[in-house]
């Protein structure tokens, strides 16, 4: 919402556009657009009227929508203008443009709503609006909302009803997860926005920058993290609005709106904000006077560079190549290698509980889950407590039993995935200690959690996860050393992954310099059906990942096998033609691994083996190898993951898809 900073309306249409196009990592399947202004085609030429464009498919074809149908005058220059944009990715509906967002309450666009989430009480809400003689458009859950609205506004008591006080009404009548954005011709060049459970942050970019000042912010107790903070400054307006020129963006995600400001708050559950005649406030919903919440305005650290492409031919690419970096990042000022000392600030006030505690419990969905795999052997063995690994919506199927003395990880790139949240509130509802391990500061996970961790491994934009698995592989293994300190009988062994950990960003290195011997590898493979990984032991997780990542983006099936089960069923999919990568590192399932090997070459199969240097035993029985470089047994794992990585990748590129955005997929699933 620009507040006397003149653009024409063809600038407000590529500042929403290109905002949607930073989003578009997150995986959608059509967008939307509703600005101010008369829409020509539909002869909807009123006062404050407002002009919707929806399309299926890319932005890029909503793009072109809007330049090639003379829909509305892209010339005309406005003062004030509040423009909604919206990428869909379908949860009720099918994929169209009837179903894209924003959705309306009626064909006049009286009032127009975007929404990120689900509301699981629409069937209800909608019976109710139909018999009430409200008719619906599309198939999706959200258009109760505008319908809702109109419904409340038809049926004021007075004229004087503000915008806010309808949408508190609103969402007093929602259950589910949701952030939204409403705006009205009744209400113009008002905007009005609110979350329960789905993220929602809003940046301001005003004429005259206000002084910051250079303070830490501490994050629920816990992610301790250097930051410009602005005190008490949501208004960048004098009261009555007059004289500033200020912009305010809402969105779902820092990275659609960092390139106009990097100053930004981010919205709490049931916050309404309101911005009129040029000025933020912010209120609770069923506020009691004088409980209006104060949300500092944060300056992020993230620059434009870090999320543009580089030289590379996808961002998974890009990110893969990043990991001797991101690594670095993951433990800068955390591990001290003169002292063999590890101090996660986030968990060092919490330290005495943890070490109390009744057992680990670490949830995640995806590749976070697969992080919690491929540390579960080591986090047992230096903190000698059981730890129980668990997929977030299993967890939460079981009803698993949950203790005030348990310690409960949610580890979560993005800090947002509905499946994992929901395990973390009730996982703080049964008292446990709740910790947070993720990659995005101001996340949900991160701010609800008692504590935590962030990986700090920079933006991941590629759907499949790559480097933020190996910064949460870092962050879990650094938890295990920090535990473990003052047990006299492992310091050998936390001496002996210190070391590792300090020559990691160079084997990192070493992995990636077999690119093309791998590329070479995706070339023989591209055209098969199916592709099986197999391992044991502290490679498991390696298998469970690298199968993950082959199937998300090159769609070929794909499992990741323990090789102790073996015989007790994958055996039988075995042949001369069944592609087979097998991990075979030099580490305590060794010999166990050669048996598995034997079996397989037995029953013909050709095994491309990702093996220690030098291992000339397996080398002889191998049909192909990768030599990896070695490093201590509880890391191999990061190094092993990456060919994987790499041959997703190529598989991908070779069979022709668009390896960042994999159909059917979400870089962050905040629906459950
Ligand atoms: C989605 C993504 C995966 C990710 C998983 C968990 O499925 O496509 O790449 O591993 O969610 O996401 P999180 O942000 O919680 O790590």
């Amino acid at each position: 919402l620009n507040y006397q900073v003149p653009r024409t309306r063809k600038e407000i249409f590529e500042t929403l556009v290109k905002g949607l196009q930073r989003l578009e990592y997150r995986g959608y399947d059509s967008a939307g657009v509703a600005v101010d202004g008369p829409n020509k085609t539909t002869q909807d030429l009123n006062n404050n009227s407002i002009c919707l464009i929806k399309k299926k498919g890319k932005v890029k074809a909503l793009d072109e929508e809007i330049y090639q149908k003379d829909t509305v005058d892209l010339d005309e220059t406005l003062s004030t203008h509040f423009g909604l944009a919206h990428t869909r990715w379908a949860t009720h509906g099918e994929p169209s443009a009837l179903n894209s967002h924003p959705h309306r309450s009626d064909k006049n666009n009286e009032f127009v709503v975007i929404h990120n989430g689900i509301i699981t009480n629409y069937k209800e809400l909608k019976k109710y609006l139909i018999n009430k003689g409200y008719e619906f458009e599309s198939e999706t859950d959200t258009e109760v909302i505008p319908k809702l609205i109109k419904y409340l506004y038809d049926n004021r008591e007075n004229d004087s009803i503000t915008f806010s006080k309808l949408v508190e009404r609103v969402i007093q009548q929602l259950e589910g997860a949701f952030a939204l954005v409403f705006k009205s011709r009744h209400y113009p060049g008002e905007a009005v926005s609110t979350r329960r459970g789905s993220p929602l942050l809003i940046g301001v970019r005003s004429e005259h920058e206000p002084p910051a000042e250079h303070i830490a912010v501490q994050y629920n107790s816990g992610h301790l993290r250097e930051e410009v903070e602005e005190k008490n400054s949501h208004n960048s307006s004098n009261s009555n609005g007059e004289g500033k020129a200020v912009e305010y963006y809402f969105a779902s995600d820092a990275s659609a709106i960092i390139e106009h400001t990097n100053k930004v708050l981010y919205m709490e559950d049931d916050d309404i904000a309101v911005v009129k005649e040029g000025a933020l406030s912010i209120h609770r919903l069923n506020r009691q006077a004088g409980d209006d919440p104060v949300r500092a305005i944060q300056t992020l650290q993230m620059e434009m560079q870090q999320i543009m492409k580089g030289n590379f031919e996808a961002f998974m690419q890009k990110e893969i190549f990043e990991q001797p970096e991101s690594v670095v990042n993951t433990m800068r000022g955390r591990i001290c290698f003169d002292t063999n000392k590890v101090i996660l600030g986030g968990l060092k006030d919490h330290l005495k509980e943890i070490k109390r505690c009744r057992r680990l419990i670490m949830i995640g969905c995806g590749t976070s889950f697969h992080a919690a795999v491929a540390t579960r052997q080591i986090l047992e063995e230096l903190t000698e407590l059981p730890v129980m690994v668990e997929l977030a919506s299993d967890f939460l199927d079981r009803s698993t039993p949950v203790f005030r003395d348990d310690v409960c990880f949610f580890i979560s790139q993005s800090g947002e995935t509905a499946d994992t949240l929901m395990a973390l509130r009730y996982c703080k509802e049964r008292g446990a200690l709740t910790v947070g391990i993720t990659n995005t500061v101001g996340s949900s996970i991160c701010r609800e959690t008692d504590c935590g961790v962030h990986i700090n491994a920079g933006p991941e934009i590629g759907v499949a996860s790559t480097k933020a698995y190996t910064s949460q592989f870092v962050s879990l293994i650094m938890f295990s050393l920090m535990l473990s300190e003052d047990r006299l009988s492992l310091q050998a062994r936390r001496l002996s992954i210190i070391n590792a950990l300090k020559d990691l960003p160079e084997l990192i290195r070493k992995v990636l310099s077999l690119d093309d011997k791998i590329k070479a590898i995706a070339d023989e493979l591209y055209q098969q059906r199916s592709l099986l990984v197999m391992g044991r032991g502290y490679n498991y997780a390696t298998c469970l990942e690298g199968a993950l990542k082959i199937k998300e983006i090159t769609y070929m099936h794909s499992e990741g096998i323990l090789a102790g089960e073996l015989k007790h069923g994958p055996l039988a999919l075995i042949d001369k033609d069944m592609p087979v990568i097998m991990i075979l590192m030099r580490d305590g399932c060794y010999t166990k691994c050669q048996n598995a090997l034997q079996q397989v070459t037995a029953r013909s199969g050709r095994p491309i083996i990702l093996c220690s240097q030098d291992d000339s035993e397996v080398i002889k029985n191998a049909y192909k190898t990768i030599e990896l470089p070695e490093t201590v047994d509880c890391l191999q794992g990061i190094l092993s993951v990456i060919p994987l990585q790499l041959l997703s990748f190529h598989l991908a590129v070779l069979r022709g898809y668009d390896v960042d955005c994999p159909r059917n997929l979400a870089k962050s699933v905040t629906v459950e």
